[in-house]
Formats: structure tokens, sequence, C-alpha cells
């Protein structure tokens, strides 16, 4: 299609990166198009991994304000004490610790736009604080005086049920009002099976692409079975499975039978069994059998990866040497034994946290899941011991 007669959600589709074809994708790019313009509040729902960050990002840049700051903060990994200095900024001595004056997040997102990720897990007595910003665009600082203005575009988001959470007493009701005015909804994947296929071929590209992996690609038939499982993590799970397949197979081309083993169908929360459940139950079992011994085998092997990635350059597919399990035990008891003589529990933790973060390129969730801790635990251990 020629520059003149491309729709402009295509244009706004490929600048954002969000890939679909389905009319739920159409008409979420077209709604974005609609808001994007304006100064309005946006609150952005849907189940976690739908992709409400790039949505909140495509408003942005289709702004007038996409010059300007694009903020995000993620009001579920602040710890309570410290969110309204955060968000607010405070005045020298204001607190113990309070050393200098320090902006806060809607000062530096002055003339852009400001993204409260989580927002359904802001604290009450923020959230007061907060209406009062969204109505009148002015706050102070933390032990300040002085009334602050700013020219702030609000974006926000959450995976969270809020007119439950305000009925159960947890969000305001006069925040969830201003903040619902205009509400996009991001569809989950299960609802839009259509755009797996896309999905998947542009997942394996990019990360082939990226680490430089010669892949056979998927056959259509193991395309086709994609969509027949239900993907409660939705675009996330979908990314990561694809990523996981391909490093895990050496970049073969991949049959329906050998993606049916990695398909997370027998997770206790996902009643849905696709695959199975037309074959003799001594195939079921089996099949249930080498799916958890491909989890440990990918989880065997991304600990491995974490554990020597001091010694190693940035991962790459080739340097992934198969391991059994025992060898493994042998490797973290010997590299302990090794370790446990020169470094204090705490050195070791800070290490394992730096390597994590390294490993997930900076990407905190991931690290909290890989890591085992609450993502609020784990920002409180990176300030604890001065990471970046
Ligand atoms: N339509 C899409 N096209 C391409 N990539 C997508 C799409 N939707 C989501 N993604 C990718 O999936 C991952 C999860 O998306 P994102 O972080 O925006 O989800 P989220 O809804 O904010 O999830 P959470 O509620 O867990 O924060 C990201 O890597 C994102 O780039
Ligand atoms: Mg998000």
């Amino acid at each position: 299609m020629s520059e003149q007669t491309e729709p402009k959600w295509r244009k706004i589709q490929k600048e954002s990166g969000i890939i679909g074809d389905s009319d739920a994708i159409r008409q979420l790019i077209e709604t974005i198009d609609q808001v994007a313009d304006t100064d309005i509040s946006v609150l952005i729902t849907g189940e976690s991994g739908t992709g409400k960050e790039l949505v909140a990002k495509a408003i942005h840049q289709n702004s007038r304000r996409r010059d300007n700051p694009f903020i995000t903060v993620n009001c579920g990994a602040i710890p309570e004490g410290i969110i309204e200095s955060e968000l607010f900024g405070h005045e020298k001595g204001s607190f113990t610790g309070a050393t200098n004056v320090r902006k806060g997040y809607f000062e530096l997102a002055d003339e852009g736009s400001i993204f409260l990720d989580e927002i359904g897990d802001l604290p009450i007595p923020t959230q007061v604080k907060l209406l009062r910003v969204l109505e009148n665009l002015e706050f102070m600082r933390v032990g300040g005086t002085e009334t602050i203005q700013v020219d702030v575009r609000f974006i926000t988001a959450t995976n969270k049920n809020l007119r439950k959470e305000v009925n159960k007493g947890h969000f305001r009701e006069d925040l969830y009002f201003r903040l619902n005015a205009m509400h996009i909804h991001v569809p989950a994947l299960r609802q839009r099976k259509e755009d797996i296929p896309l999905l998947v071929k542009k997942f394996a590209a990019d990360f082939c692409r990226e680490n430089h992996i010669d892949f056979k690609g998927f056959r259509e038939d193991a395309v086709s079975l994609f969509k027949d499982y239900s993907w409660p993590g939705n675009i996330r799970e979908l990314k990561n499975l694809v990523e996981k397949i391909i490093v895990l197979e050496r970049g073969n081309e991949i049959s329906e039978s050998t993606l049916s083993r990695y398909l997370h169908s027998a997770s206790e929360d996902n009643k849905n069994l696709p695959v199975l459940v037309d074959k003799p139950k001594e195939e079921i079992e089996r099949e249930f059998l080498l799916r958890v011994l491909l989890e440990i085998k990918g989880e065997i092997a991304q600990l491995r990866d974490l554990l020597l990635s001091r010694e190693r350059p940035p991962y790459r597919y080739n340097a992934l040497p198969e391991i059994t399990s025992t060898e493994y035990i042998e490797d973290i008891e010997n590299s302990s034994r090794e370790d446990s003589s020169k470094k204090s529990v705490s050195e070791m933790e800070k290490q394992l946290i730096q390597d994590t973060l390294a490993r997930t390129r900076g990407n905190k969730r991931q690290a909290a899941k890989l890591l085992g801790l609450s993502e609020r635990t784990l920002y409180r251990k990176i300030n604890r011991y001065g990471l970046r």
C-alpha cells in the first residue's frame, strides 16, 4: 500500500510496535489516535501482559507532547513510605536523609505525560493527593509550603478491577470516576486469537535477528496449535515461550508435537487441555512428565547462565551447552563453597541481584520473578545495596 493510501491507524501501529490484525487491535489503535492529541486522562485496563504499557507509550508518542518527557511510575513497586516524596518531590531537611531538594516525578514530567502504572496499588492517602493534582495540576513538595504548578497529561493503567477495589474500600470512588472518564480496555490474547500467528512469527524473527540464531521456523501445524492455548499470561507469556522454544530446540524447525510438549496447559489454574484431551491416558502422562522435565531443563539453563554470566560475555544462543541436573548441582556446590569462603551472605545476595538484573536487561519485574521475590522487596534490596 502506498504512503498516501495507508490508513492512519497502520502508521500508528508501525511506530508503536503494537502487532495484530484483528478488529480488536484496529479499534484499539483507532481509539489511541482519537484520544492522543487531547489532554484527557486515560485509564488503560487489561490483564497482565496484554500490552498496556505499549498503549500508554503510543498515546504519548501521538500527542503534541511527544518531544517532552514520558515518565513511567510503577506505583506497585515504590515502598509506601517514600511514594509521596517520589511523586511530589521533597524539600531539604523534610525528613531524615532528605539532604537536598529533590524534584518528584510530576515535576520531571512537566509539559509531557506521566504514566502511573499499577494505579490500583496506590495507598489511600496518596490517592487523595493524586486527585488534587488531577483536578488542579498543582501540589506541594513533601515538607514544602510553596504550591507548584505543572502541565502534565495523565495516563494510568491497572490489571485490577478498580470498580471491585472501590467496593472493597481499597480505592477511592472519586478518584476512580475521575480516572475512568476515558477508559481503554486492552483485550486478552484469547479474545483475539487471529493475531497469534503474526505475533509468533514476529517475535521469532526479532529474537533470532537479535541473537544471531539461524532458526528453521515453526511448521504451519505448530503455528495453528499456538491458537489452541488460552494464554493466561497473554502476549508476555507468548513471547517468552517462543523465545524459550527457539533456544531449547536449538533453532530446529518446530513441529506440532514438539510444541505440544511446551504448552503450559498442565498448569493447575488452566482447565483447558486442547492438545491432550483426545490422547490415551499413558501418552497424556508421558507428555505431562516431559513438560515438567522441559520446564526444569529451561530453569536449569537459566540458572546456569545466571551463575556463569560473570565470566561470560552477554547471553548468546550457542553458549548454552547441555548439562545434567547432577552436574548443575555439583557446579553450584563447588561455586558456593569457593564463594562462601570469600563473601558474606549479603554480598552474595547483592551479586545475585546484580547478575539477575543484567540477565533480564534491567527488567525488574522479570528479575523479581526469577528470584522469587515480590517487586517491592526487590526494589528495597536494590536501594539497600545501592544498585542501579
Ligand atoms: N500487541 C503487541 N504487539 C507486540 N508486542 C506486544 C503487544 N502487546 C504486548 N506486547 C509485548 O508483551 C510484553 C508485555 O507488554 P506490556 O508490558 O505492555 O504489558 P502490560 O499489560 O503492561 O502487563 P502488566 O500488567 O503485567 O504490566 C512486552 O514485551 C510488550 O512489548
Ligand atoms: Mg505494565
